[in-house]
């Protein structure tokens, strides 16, 4: 096992699928001791077992990370539990795709409040412990905050405003020598184009991807640890990753 990360730890945001479960690995992998977070626990006891099973040091946690009072109680109990947080990776996300007009507005409190509140209260919460370790904060966004599409608004919206929230916040801390990451894939190859609930939207998306290579989920943990692994002193403040296929 690499040590580069060797006495960090890391709390990992939806960290039961997809982009979240790889980096849990990715971190763990490098040495860090990593608190894993959703809401499918059973999930997260799978993973527990497989990251201890290499010599990790994990921590589950159940999670709806809409609800602020439980992200305050989760960060508290990962400092309790693992002692210091030095890395954030604020992951979990919905992308529930679908034209504005006639919409389930249903589906846009659910993405407001997952990807843009619930990363908003992580980051909060967290903040005091990542400024006293100089830590790192990685807010997994998305190609959604650059290319902006038919059905696809209030994703777009969604991740926007995380990029505003992620810039904000850098002007504010970077000086303290904490650091912001944003990360800004592609398509993934994972769980997230499931939840669509508008079926023609569910149907576009699932024909247009099946064209091309995606991503894997492994892609992005790469570029997390690639991140949080650089030297103190130089920010990776972006990174923008796309399938070679996806034009
Ligand atoms: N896949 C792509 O093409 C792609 C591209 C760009 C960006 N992204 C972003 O990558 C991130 C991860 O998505 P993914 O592609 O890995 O999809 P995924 O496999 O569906 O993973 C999403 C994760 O978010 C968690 N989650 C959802 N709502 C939650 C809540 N209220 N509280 C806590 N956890 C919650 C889910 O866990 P539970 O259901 O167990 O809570 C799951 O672990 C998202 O922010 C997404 O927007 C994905």
């Amino acid at each position: 096992m690499s040590s580069s990360l060797e006495g960090k730890v890391a709390l990992v945001t939806g960290a039961s699928s997809g982009i979240g479960r790889a980096t849990a690995h990715a971190l763990a992998a490098a040495g860090a001791s990593v608190a894993l977070a959703a809401r499918r626990a059973d999930r997260l006891e799978e993973l527990r077992v497989e990251l201890e099973s290499k010599g990790a040091t994990v921590q589950v946690i159940g999670l709806d990370v809409t609800d602020e009072q439980a992200v305050a109680a989760a960060v508290r109990s990962a400092l309790d539990t693992l002692g210091r947080l030095d890395i954030l990776v604020n992951n979990a996300g919905l992308m529930l795709l679908g034209p504005v007009e006639d919409a389930d507005t249903t589906d846009w409190t659910r993405m407001m409040d997952t990807n843009v509140m619930g990363l908003m209260y992580m980051t909060h919460a967290a903040l005091p412990e990542l400024i006293r370790n100089q830590g790192t904060i990685v807010q997994i966004s998305s190609i959604a905050a650059r290319v902006v599409g038919r059905g696809s608004a209030v994703y777009n919206a969604s991740k926007f405003a995380v990029n505003g929230f992620s810039e904000g916040l850098r002007q504010e801390v970077t000086e303290r020598g904490v650091r912001v990451v944003v990360i800004e894939p592609g398509t993934v190859e994972t769980e997230l184009r499931d939840h669509i609930t508008h079926a023609p939207s569910k149907a576009a998306i699932t024909e247009r991807v099946a064209r091309i290579r995606q991503l894997q989920s492994e892609d992005i943990a790469d570029a997390v640890l690639y991140a949080v692994t650089a030297p103190p002193h130089a920010t990776v403040n972006e990174i923008f990753i796309r399938p070679t296929d996806q034009a």
